[in-house]
């Protein structure tokens, strides 16, 4: 018999974290909730607060054979995905020639093409009123220098999921893109681990992870294209539509050095 399921990948911390428990406790007629990432120990203590049937599934979304499985398991159990949550992602502060190569190209594999191979894995198990909610970020609304290859890659994840909605909607699947701005989560001992840049701005903005998945749940619920939590993020989107960014820019450069 198909098996209704929820997709979490970066299930293992922060938000992905907190969308498994926030649907834990809301869903009803699902059959299996699926938590993604690389750290198992740490899966299985998220599993272990739910109660939900869970399957831990500890894999390394870049790795194009460990993303053959997971198409696999989806064919074997005959899966109805009614909600996939692509959180899996991390960005490093850093002008961009003081990173690695594989810094760089580690955050556009991660945030970009496996979040890409994942939807187009899982689009063929949904139905109508599946619901797909992609981890963007503010920091998609204008470039920003120090933080350059990161913001592009939410500039591509917030496009894309957009456009994916356009082209979904029909067929009553609907797309979210989640753009939060600093949220209080593991994400930043890995942005400003390698003491490369500090987001000085963040302990003005920090968000906490309860408040960003709620409103995303909410609007995702409310077929909405784009969740944008708080008023100072609000602010920061239509002043990065008003703005020319040729002014803006070098603003955005003083929060990051
Ligand atoms: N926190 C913020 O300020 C902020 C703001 C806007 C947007 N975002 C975005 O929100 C999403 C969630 O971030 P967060 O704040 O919750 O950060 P987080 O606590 O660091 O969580 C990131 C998650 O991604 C997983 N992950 C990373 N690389 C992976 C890989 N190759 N394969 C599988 N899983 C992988 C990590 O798990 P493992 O290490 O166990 O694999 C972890 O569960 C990210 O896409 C981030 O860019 C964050």
């Amino acid at each position: 018999m198909a098996k209704s399921i929820v997709i979490i990948t970066g299930a293992s911390s922060g938000m992905g974290r907190e969308f498994a428990m926030q649907l834990d406790a809301h869903l009803r007629k699902t059959d299996e909730i699926w938590l993604i990432a690389r750290r198992k120990e740490r899966l299985k203590e998220v599993a272990a607060k739910m109660r939900n049937n869970v399957r831990i599934i500890s894999m390394d979304i870049t790795k194009e054979s460990q993303m053959e499985r997971l198409t696999d398991m989806l064919s074997d159990h005959e899966c109805v995905i009614k909600m996939l949550i692509n959180c899996a992602g991390y960005g490093i502060l850093g002008d961009f020639a003081n990173l690695t190569v594989e810094e760089q190209t580690g955050m556009v594999r991660t945030n970009c093409e496996a979040l890409t191979h994942i939807t187009h894995t899982c689009i063929p198990f949904m139905r109508k009123n599946s619901r797909i909610i992609n981890l963007a970020s503010s920091a998609s609304f204008i470039p920003q220098p120090g933080f350059a290859v990161y913001a592009a890659t939410k500039s591509y994840v917030n496009s894309f999921s957009l456009a994916l909605g356009q082209e979904l909607k029909d067929k009553g699947i609907y797309v979210t893109s989640v753009c939060p701005g600093p949220v209080d989560t593991e994400f930043f001992e890995i942005a400003e681990g390698g003491g490369h840049g500090v987001l000085a701005i963040k302990k003005y903005v920090m968000a906490d992870a309860f408040s960003v998945v709620k409103k995303a749940l909410r609007d995702s619920c409310n077929k909405k294209a784009q969740s944008v939590y708080s008023i100072p993020m609000i602010s920061f989107q239509v002043l990065c539509k008003a703005v020319p960014h040729g002014i803006l820019l070098p603003i955005i450069r003083g929060f990051k050095k």
